[in-house]
């Protein structure tokens, strides 16, 4: 008997890695089922030049296999006032798109069969919106398994125990928290726990939300992160590993920097980038650079101007890199290395020739790393990266150290110094390390947990016959 055909509807954060994130999963689970369609609700972010760009993309290109989009309407950033961080903005826009949700939701629920609705982690709030309709929300969870369990462990020390979650960060002690291996040191928690604010008015409801979904799907794999994925209290929907689910990126055009990395010997390059939000004060750009040279190595550096608007605004590009460079930086390394602005990551991790990243460990970074077998180097920014740079060098044996514990816009953050960084490039590039041995066994995995037979294939699966149960 053929199997009714429903529909999904997908509600991702106005955030470019998250919306293309959200096609993959669309596009993945239509091919592979055939009574599935999915529309995704595409939200743009006021300021967001490099987001907005790639949303507008969406609009003229033609997926065919049952994925449609619906536009909203770009809101103008001058229309919002009082927010002090890009997050609270990001909720103040959620705020503004329910009404029309509401509306795009009591059309379809009458000319479609529905039968679940996909809400980003960051737009948790939109699901009383979708409830009013009486349809299951699952929480996509663009991050982590096991930031999903430090969110759920905090928030019942908070609701169920009456703990001071904040407090935490000055404790003289490692913390327990189920989901790692290693106990955490406080200097690690993240902004999004430890800035009261923060935690209250976001993570917090953000965490009871999680509780109260039908299911939170995670983009990880349970060859990654078998422990965390095991960690969750019984309170705790049921939990779909299904990833890496990758931003699909378009074909690059040639150019002169792809053209260098190509002529480069295999593994011979460093990828310095630190995401769409990543920069730093000119101090720091010099640390880097210093180090960047004295380490021999080849690289590729994307380098971007720091947002005037400090942690409310987006990072820009430079019109001339020697005003913030040392002297005669671009000079002495125009044969051995390229400095540029925003890149596509995956088209130069994807290239042989780099054998190692810098990175934020922002999580899609470094799940495209895994895949391409690209050991990492940490330097977390913002979001919850701290916690995730130490998974990845201490419980997971993935990537090498340079910091733990940064955080862009901390007002008393030290800088970075040269030998650190230095010394991180060189044991990140080092032929031998276990760090090498340990990623490429885990780009293995991770190829093979989406192929049938694969954990992540077959816990989508799972996935979907929960909601053919329900529709
Ligand atoms: C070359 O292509 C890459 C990848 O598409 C891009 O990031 C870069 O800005 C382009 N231009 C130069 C001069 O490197
Ligand atoms: C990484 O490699 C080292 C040495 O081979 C090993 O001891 C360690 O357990 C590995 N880590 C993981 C997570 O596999
Ligand atoms: C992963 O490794 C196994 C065992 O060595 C091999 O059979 C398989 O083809 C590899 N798969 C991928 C996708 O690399």
């Amino acid at each position: 008997m053929p199997m009714e055909k429903v529909e999904l509807v997908f509600i991702p954060a106005p955030l470019m890695g998250h919306i293309g994130q959200a096609i993959e999963l669309a596009n993945k689970m239509t091919t592979q089922f055939n009574h599935l369609s999915v529309t995704i609700l595409i939200m743009k972010f006021p300021g967001d030049s490099i987001g907005t760009k790639y949303t507008n993309s969406l609009a003229s290109s033609t997926l065919d296999n049952r994925v449609n989009f619906i536009h909203f309407p770009p809101l103008p950033l001058d229309s919002f006032t009082g927010y002090k961080s890009i997050g609270e903005l990001r909720n103040m826009v959620l705020d503004r798109h329910k009404p029309l949700v509401r509306d795009i939701f009591s059309t379809r629920s009458t000319t479609h069969r529905l039968a679940a609705c996909i809400v980003s982690m960051l737009c948790t709030s939109i699901m009383d919106v979708v409830n009013e309709f009486g349809l299951p929300t699952y929480v996509f969870f663009a991050s982590n398994a096991a930031y999903l369990g430090a969110m759920l462990h905090f928030q019942l020390l908070q609701d169920k125990y009456g703990e001071d979650v904040c407090e935490l960060a000055n404790s003289d002690s490692k913390l327990a928290i189920p989901s790692y291996v290693n106990p955490i040191p406080p200097n690690v928690l993240p902004f999004p726990i430890t800035d009261r604010y923060t935690w209250r008015t976001r993570i917090l409801p953000a965490a009871q939300k999680c509780r109260e979904a039908k299911g939170i799907i995670v983009n990880t794999f349970s060859e990654l992160e078998h422990h965390a994925l095991c960690s969750y209290d019984d309170k705790t929907p049921p939990v779909y590993a299904i990833g890496p689910i990758l931003k699909p990126e378009p074909p690059a055009k040639n150019n002169e920097t792809l053209q260098w990395l190509k002529d480069q010997p295999k593994s011979s390059v460093v990828l310095l980038c630190f995401g769409s939000r990543g920069s730093f004060s000119v101090n720091q750009v010099r640390e880097i650079a210093t180090a960047v040279e004295r380490s021999g190595y080849r690289f590729i550096w994307s380098l971007r101007r720091p947002s005037t608007d400090g942690p409310k605004g987006f990072p820009c590009e430079y019109t001339d890199f020697s005003e913030v460079l040392p002297d005669g930086f671009l000079e002495r390394t125009a044969k051995t290395g390229k400095v540029i602005g925003w890149i596509p990551q995956q088209v130069v991790l994807s290239n042989t020739a780099i054998g190692g990243f810098v990175t934020h460990c922002g999580w899609n970074s470094v799940l495209e790393s895994l895949w391409h077998g690209v050991p990492l180097a940490t330097w977390p920014l913002y979001a919850e990266q701290q916690l995730d740079a130490y998974q990845l060098v201490k419980d997971l044996g993935l990537a090498v150290e340079i910091t733990l514990d940064y955080k862009y816009g901390n007002n008393d953050q030290k800088l970075v110094p040269t030998e650190d960084i230095e010394n991180g490039i060189r044991r990140l590039m080092e032929n031998h390390n276990n760090v090498r041995t340990n990623v490429s066994l885990m780009k293995n995995k991770s190829r093979m947990a989406l192929e049938q037979g694969g954990s992540s294939f077959a816990s989508l699966r799972s996935l979907v016959d929960d909601f053919s149960l329900i529709s």
